[in-house]
């Protein structure tokens, strides 16, 4: 894969609007709020939100302290910045996964929904997020499933050209990626991760169901389904909570940027940020830190 990944960019995407607020996606949506809160620690320092969007899940880690939201996008983090406010507790950051802007070792939780279905270099993303955790910090991460009861079926009666049991990704929309959770599995133990739990989500993904089966009810039978999680991984959606092992770093206390061009530690002079090496500028607009180099250059 190459040194520079391609990005999904949803820059002026209405993503939040057009996918889950006008559309019937209050069922998906519950059901990932019911995987987070048992996957998620009771309490944490500070969690790093990759691909937040606009914030749509960020109020369910209120367990930390602190909450990084970090997107390509600096429309998605300015719409996460009106919906969530700009106190303390939250941090926006514009940057790209695959070149984090963060010292190792910083956080001791992360979290990713969504957004590893974009990535077309998934375990150097995976690489990236494990670098920057510290040794038993929770990483939660969900993916976009090819093995799920659907793709099977097509699959089996012959409406589906790609198998959903082999285990490369399937790119079914220009970077929109499903994964084989055997796949998965080897690319998070590769990048020091131990899986602790599964949790399959989203079963009845399905018009029909949402049409004559009441939502607090198709919730409760997601629920139930999500608990064979461990065994069997059969549905559209997957999440996972993963420790961070091996490799034993933390961050020295006040550090916390680094220059993603050259990985030097970088002071935090908002306004401005300058790399005392390299020399790069990362400018802080409206409380968004820009770290996005195509930008910059
Ligand atoms: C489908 S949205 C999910 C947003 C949010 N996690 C949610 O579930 O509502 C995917 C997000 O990932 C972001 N994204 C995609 N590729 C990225 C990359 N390489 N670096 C940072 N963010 C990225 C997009 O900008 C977008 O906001």
């Amino acid at each position: 894969m190459s040194e520079k990944p391609p990005i999904c960019n949803y820059e002026g995407s209405d993503y939040q609007t057009s996918f889950w607020d006008q559309a019937d996606r209050a069922y998906e949506d519950a059901v990932e709020a019911v995987a987070l809160k048992r996957l998620l620690p009771n309490h944490g320092k500070l969690l790093l939100e990759l691909g937040a969007g606009a914030g749509r899940n960020t109020p369910r880690y209120a367990g930390f302290d602190r909450v990084v939201l970090l997107d390509y996008s600096k429309t998605q983090l300015q719409q996460a910045q009106s919906r969530l406010g700009t106190g303390n507790k939250y941090i926006y950051v514009a940057a790209d996964v695959y070149r984090l802007p963060f010292v190792a070792g910083l956080f001791d939780g992360a979290t990713m929904i969504r957004t590893l279905h974009h990535m077309a270099d998934a375990p150097k993303a995976l690489q990236q997020v494990r670098s920057v955790l510290q040794e038993n910090a929770v990483f939660i991460l969900e993916y976009a499933n090819k093995q799920n009861l659907k793709a099977i079926l097509r699959y089996l009666l012959g409406k589906q050209k790609w198998s959903p049991f082999s285990t490369e990704p399937v790119e079914f929309a220009a970077l929109n990626f499903d994964f084989h959770p055997r796949s998965i599995k080897r690319w998070l133990q590769d990048n020091g991760f131990e899986i602790q739990r599964q949790l399959t989500v989203s079963h009845y993904r399905m018009g029909l169901f949402k049409k004559i089966i009441p939502l607090k009810v198709l919730v409760w039978m997601d629920s139930m389904a999500q608990l064979s999680g461990n065994a069997w991984q059969l549905s559209p959606s997957v999440f996972s909570r993963n420790l961070a092992v091996g490799t034993n770093e933390t961050a020295h206390p006040g550090s916390f940027f680094k220059c993603p061009q050259c990985d030097t530690a970088l002071n935090d002079t908002a306004p401005l940020l300058i790399c005392q090496k390299c020399g790069q500028e990362y400018p802080v607009d409206d409380g968004i830190y820009n770290f996005r180099l195509d930008d910059l250059n």
